[in-house]
């Protein structure tokens, strides 16, 4: 099913091509902000008539004359100096409806025409420290660019370009030799054989003797030669510790329902055979040049305070690669190998320039076409009550275990509240699903470009634009198809027997104008990769079905209206379910 909204402008496009003779014409149709005027509005006819130089309101008239819309609208209003209002028939969305129902999979959401191959570089934590809530961030943020891409119909590659190769893992494999060595050394035990219990506490430990012991730090340095190298032993240790560390993040990815996996995995150290490559094809082709001893490209348009050219460093004096380079590489193994036509990356937006400056670098070596586009996408702080960036009471970083764990821990008292003749094992689900699904849709549903104050409090309230206030709304509908089932009342029946659909209350007709916008707020979200846009368009659902069920009966309304009532009850569940669940990544629960 077309977007109405695209129907629309199709139609009034004609009509303007008709009356001026003009090709080209735009429609601008937006949804009206005033439900008095209508539901949607054609701003076109005044930026036509400026053109033309002619009267606008008159314009409007001679367009409306020519307008064939009769089969999804009300007569055309004409206001102001030419805005032309649009009001849809119940009787077209009565039709519209029934073919949503009838699309059981997608809600009649079409599948986008032309297809891309979208590369999207989200999570990316570096490996050698703790996982951070910046990368809780990306991890979902990205996660849901990536779902709802996918439900258009585009081919989305997941990376997950995790820090994974540099100094830091120096001070992890000195600490290893201390905890692990005598045995590693005595025995004839393998390195594979050896586990790292808490991958979070053997970071917090390494870095601490690294920063206090002196010895250790030397012997930290020591050991990063070594594994650049490529000793053996130490390589073997450092892809213990890897893949232990993936492992940890894994396990997290899991518990936030994020569809990021082992094979997702291309981190910087896979990229190190092609640094070289990278800093010799840029000199050769005079995109890079030794600059103070280092080897910089000098992207066109960057400058410092004093108006001199701004370096992009690929190569220190001392010969080592950076994350520059890395970047570079896979710029070009994404377009090249992976025929990427376009690539996304999230990340916090205090890396902004190095991406404008990495996709400047990338253009000019001819490494990423015009053709194809590279995206960054940006997003705030995570705050803590003070407004400072998040951290412990006690200054700290926070665990991402703990934080989950706190959040499932704090739901079950909602739960409780809420039901508490549940029993335990139900709880326990339903505080999960409360519990994460609130972390995530809070950070959904703020501007992702705004820095936001954590607060548990906030998120797992009933009320407001929650996870939990739109979990219950689902709910809510479920548990009146269980009443009807109490009540004798074959709403299957109706559901199945449904020809035709008669909205004749106004809050009806609200909900299902609502329902059938799923594709456009899909499409709004992704324009500029906005899970918000999505998640107001949830909250705004569950709203006007408040209204509708505080309006209308259902189960007791007259058996000619009963099966429209009940299809609108079913098709807000199926949108709220797909909406959290498919696009979101948040679970649903059937009660409450
Ligand atoms: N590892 C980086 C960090 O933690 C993020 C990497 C983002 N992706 C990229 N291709 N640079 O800040």
């Amino acid at each position: 099913m077309k977007p109405i909204i695209d129907i629309l402008s199709e139609r009034i496009i004609n009509a303007m091509a008709d009356a001026t003779g003009q090709a080209d014409c735009d429609a601008i149709v937006t949804p009206a902000t005033d439900s008095k005027f209508g539901d949607y509005q054609a701003n076109g006819v005044m930026a036509l008539a400026k053109k033309l130089k002619t009267n606008p309101r008159k314009l409007a008239e001679q367009v409306v004359e020519k307008l064939d819309i009769a089969d999804i609208c009300e007569p055309a209003e004409i206001a102001g100096p030419g805005f032309i209002n649009l009001r849809l028939r119940a009787q077209y969305l009565g039709e519209k409806v029934l073919e949503m129902n009838a699309d059981t999979n997608r809600l009649a959401v079409d599948q986008i025409q032309n297809p891309k191959t979208i590369v999207v570089d989200f999570s990316s934590p570096n490996i050698a420290k703790q996982m951070h809530v910046g990368h809780l961030r990306s991890t979902i943020i990205g996660d849901c660019i990536c779902r709802m891409l996918e439900f258009q119909g585009h081919k989305v590659i997941r990376q997950n370009h995790i820090g994974d190769w540099g100094t830091q893992f120096g001070m992890l494999i000195c600490y290893f030799y201390r905890e692990h060595g005598d045995r590693l050394k005595n025995g004839n035990l393998k390195v594979s054989d050896m586990s790292i219990p808490n991958m979070e506490d053997f970071y917090r430990e390494a870095k601490r003797l690294f920063d206090t012991d002196s010895d250790f730090a030397s012997e930290s340095r020591e050991y990063v030669v070594k594994l650049q190298s490529g000793d053996h032993q130490i390589l073997g240790i450092w892809q213990l510790i890897r893949g232990q560390s993936i492992h940890y993040c894994q396990d997290i990815y899991w518990r936030l329902k994020v569809d990021l996996e082992e094979k997702h995995v291309k981190g910087e150290s896979e990229y190190n055979d092609m640094l070289p490559g990278v800093v010799e094809d840029l000199k050769e082709h005079g995109k890079a040049k030794e600059s103070d001893g280092a080897i910089c490209a000098f992207p066109e348009g960057f400058t410092n305070k004093e108006g001199e050219p701004l370096p992009f460093i690929i190569q220190k004096t001392d010969g080592a690669f950076l994350y520059a380079t890395t970047d570079l590489a896979a710029i070009r193994y994404r377009v090249g190998q992976l025929k990427a036509d376009k690539i996304i990356y999230v990340t916090d937006a205090r890396q902004a320039l190095h991406f404008q400056m990495l996709f400047a670098t990338a253009r000019d070596a001819g490494w990423a076409a015009e053709d194809v586009e590279l995206m960054h996408v940006t997003f705030g702080t995570m705050l803590g009550a003070d407004n400072k960036p998040f951290k412990t009471r006690t200054g700290g970083t926070v665990k991402l275990g703990d934080l989950l764990d706190e959040a499932v821990e704090r739901a079950k008292a909602v739960v409780e509240a809420k039901n508490p003749q549940l029993d335990d094992d139900k709880k326990a689900e339903i505080a999960k699903a409360v519990g994460i699904g609130a972390v995530k849709y809070s950070d959904y549903s703020n501007n992702r470009n705004s820095d936001y104050v954590f607060s548990f409090d906030k998120m797992l309230a009933m009320e407001g634009n929650t996870a939990p206030y739109m979990q219950y709304a689902y709910a809510r509908v479920r548990s009146i198809e269980r009443k009807a089932e109490a009540k004798g009342v074959d709403i299957t029946g109706d559901l199945k027997g449904i020809r035709t659909v008669n909205l004749e209350d106004s809050a009806e007709k609200e909900l299902a104008k609502h329902l059938l916008r799923y594709s456009e707020a899909i499409r709004d979200a992704l324009a500029d990769c906005r899970p918000n846009f999505l998640t107001t368009y949830l909250y705004d659902l569950a709203q006007k079905f408040s209204t509708f069920y505080n309006a209308c009966h259902v189960l007791g309304a007259d058996e000619s209206q009963r099966p429209t009532r009940v299809l609108l009850c079913d098709l807000t569940a199926r949108t709220i379910k797909h909406g959290l669940r498919e696009l979101l990544g948040i679970e649903v629960v059937e009660q409450m």
